[in-house]
């Protein structure tokens, strides 16, 4: 019995992390949310009732525990050293001169990887099980957060052991970082809740790992890359080309942009590369770092006392401008909230022209001191939304006007409310035509239905011309209606009634996000869709259900039960499944020989594959009824990247187009 027992926590602790390195780390999950959460909850049942089968590896191990008083500090085993910086290309060829003077040979492989700009991490395996999490400190002695480090999903608790035999010890280090929209989403539920916001991802991604309470992190969207090493024994290697790919083998997130074994002209091009594609990359990098990549020549080089003589940080130029803000306009969002934008002189900054930033709110302008004809330097800090940092008082000339916000809302004329404890000033007015545009682009976004076609200015026309007042008319819309309107032809028209068709199978955490709840975004749905199986349980939960959902605050539990219990909203719900939108669990649900999961779809093929030519591979795509175009775009649906795959590999990654690899690739053209 104990026997059968035991037998069922290992396979449930195997199967669980195994999904969860899926999920976390090849994002790419095999089982719907809800079976996750069924799994782990037999799981838990079982461990709370036989504790002497938890293991510190489980994967019930990652929610937290009880806050610590302060923390531990520990001495890193080998130092954790910084890097000296590169400003420009000629920075970087006099550090591969230095190389090639101190090796004796020009013949030098690098391995280039993108700098990510997060905290510093050191994480320890004993035998494979994570023992200890400690940040870099003073480089010497840091502080011990392993149980904040349990917590983010993609830090392995345990090394996968079916590609290479467990090291004794592994010391790995990373950089632990927080994604743009991970930021933005944090910020947000900040904002709601009057509590201060971060200034950019990486202190969000300290603060959220300094907190005693292990809990708090665990509700904060942490991610890893790993890149380095400390103490090491029993692996193999002899590159730092070869530890990251046991590195990826044993289970850990490697950056997928990484270059391995280039010559110095190659790492030049990666530098360029990464600049141009710097602003749409999921996460923020402030540079790349250039390893030699023969550990031999590592240990020839040496370190001086701060830094390693075999890597330097390529750094990119801080791109800020200075322009004139020309006026201050308000914008009215999805929920009403109006929000000053300035109106700038256009401006080139980091090769990109801007003309508008988000001044946020009056608090803002205030603090900044903004008026309208101030100078301004403005950046993008790595990030694809311009800021104003500051204004240039010594420009001014006693003509700038002060700005404040309108008591009317500028679109629909009715007065605006600022709510109790929030900064945010509001148009309450649900019928707005400004708030309904934003609810239907939101709706047709692709994080939401994904309705190709359907943009920013389509949404608009088709409200002004009132054939849209809610989402939910989309379903109806047929292309009589649309063939008259202005730059719509037959073409058209066929397709955007094609691509609404196609997005009414949707998932449910995909139909929540879409529905533009307060405060419920990816994060929040991606919970719903967890807990509730169908749309009619969702509806039927109290506000105590959803409170009882971790990683739910309690505003968006009382958002999202305030939604539910309006009826417009419930008559919107109807309408929408009534014209024939299905909520499917595209997870669990399997491919048919007509909806093979290719049928449909646009595929880009790239690098050489061992299996097959590419011409090979493009027919048998085709023949699945695939599409495969030469480039990647938004629009590709997966990218296959054989070995040696170049820049649509980088550029896959940065639009988060899905990449198969080609045992990946294989398995899906044979399923
Ligand atoms: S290697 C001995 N690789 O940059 C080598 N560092 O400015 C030391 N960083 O403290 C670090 N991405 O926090 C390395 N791919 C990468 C990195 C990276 C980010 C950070 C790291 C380090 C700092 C040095």
């Amino acid at each position: 019995m104990e026997s059968h027992i035991e037998h069922r926590v290992r396979q449930l602790q195997q199967q669980l992390t195994d999904h969860n390195y899926h999920y976390h780390v090849l994002d790419d999950p095999k089982i719907s949310d809800a079976e996750y959460d069924r799994l782990m909850q037999e799981l838990i049942h079982l461990e709370t009732a036989h504790p002497e089968l938890k293991t510190p590896d489980s994967p019930t191990q990652r929610v937290g525990g009880a806050p610590l008083p302060a923390f531990d500090h520990a001495e890193h085993t080998l130092p954790m050293l910084s890097l000296d910086n590169a400003f420009s290309d000629q920075d970087i060829l006099e550090f591969h001169a230095r190389m090639v003077k101190n090796i004796g040979s020009s013949d030098i492989l690098y391995t280039a990887e993108p700098k990510l700009d997060g905290v510093a991490i050191e994480l320890r395996y004993e035998n494979g099980v994570l023992v200890q999490a400690v940040t870099r400190g003073d480089g010497l002695v840091g502080e011990v957060v392993t149980d904040n480090v349990r917590t983010i999903r993609s830090v392995p608790l345990g090394v996968r052991r079916d590609m290479l035999p467990c090291p004794g010890l592994l010391e790995v280090r990373g950089e632990v970082y927080i994604s743009r929209a991970g930021f933005q989403e944090l910020n947000r539920q900040r904002e709601n809740r009057g509590e201060p916001v971060f200034a950019n991802p990486r202190n969000a991604a300290a603060g959220s790992l300094r907190q005693l309470d292990s809990t708090i992190t665990a509700s904060r969207p942490l991610d890893l890359f790993v890149y380095g090493r400390g103490q090491v024994d029993g692996l193999v290697f002899d590159s730092q080309a070869g530890f990251l790919d046991a590195l990826t083998a044993l289970g850990f997130p490697v950056n997928p942009l990484v270059k391995k074994q280039i010559s110095i002209e190659q790492a030049l091009a990666f530098y360029r590369e990464l600049i141009e594609i710097r602003p749409d990359l999921p996460y923020e990098i402030d540079g790349m770092v250039i390893k030699v990549d023969r550990v031999a020549f590592q240990e020839m080089l040496g370190e001086k006392i701060k830094s390693p003589r075999w890597a330097v940080a390529c750094k990119f130029a801080a791109v800020e401008e200075i322009t004139r803000i020309t006026d201050i306009v308000v914008q009215v969002g999805r929920t009403g909230t109006l929000t000053p934008v300035a109106v700038l002189e256009p401006v080139q900054v980091g090769g990109v022209t801007v003309s508008r930033a988000t001044l946020h709110n009056m608090d803002e302008i205030r603090k900044k001191d903004i008026r309208i004809g101030d100078n301004a330097l403005v950046t993008r800090a790595g990030d694809v939304i311009p800021k104003v940092v500051s204004i240039l008082p010594a420009d001014r000339t006693g003509r700038e006007r002060k700005f404040d916000m309108p008591s009317l809302c500028p679109v629909c004329r009715s007065q605006v409310q600022r709510l109790e404890g929030e900064s945010a000033v509001k148009c309450i007015n649900a019928a707005c035509p400004a708030q309904r545009k934003e609810r239907i682009r939101h709706f047709a976004s692709k994080k939401g239905f994904d309705i190709e076609g359907l943009g920013k200015k389509l949404v608009e026309q088709l409200v002004d011309e009132g054939l849209l007042t809610s989402f939910a008319d989309l379903f109806t819309l047929n292309q009589a209606q649309l063939i008259p309107l202005e730059r719509m032809a037959e073409k058209s028209a066929h397709n955007l009634v094609t691509a609404i068709d196609k997005a009414r199978r949707i998932s449910m955490r995909r139909f929540i996000f879409a529905l533009g709840i307060d405060h419920t975004g990816e994060h929040a749905a991606r919970l719903l869709a967890r807990r509730f199986d169908t749309l009619e349980d969702l509806m039927a939960a109290s506000r105590e259900d959803l409170e009882a959902i971790h990683g739910l605050g309690t505003i968006t539990a009382d958002a999202i039960a305030g939604f539910f219990a309006n009826p417009d909203n419930r008559a919107l719900i109807t309408r929408l499944t009534r014209s024939g939108v299905h909520i499917v669990n595209s997870l669990s649900e399997p491919a048919g020989p007509k909806d093979h999961v290719f049928a449909g779809k646009t595929v880009v093929l790239t690098g050489t594959l061992a299996a097959m030519t590419r011409g090979e591979a493009k027919k048998r795509l085709l023949d699945l009824g695939a599409k495969v175009t030469g480039s990647v775009s938004k629009n590709t649906d997966f990218l296959v990247a054989g070995t040696d795959a170049g820049s649509k590999l980088a550029k896959a990654m940065a639009l988060n187009v899905p990449i198969l690899d080609e045992d990946r690739f294989m398995t899906l053209l044979e399923s």
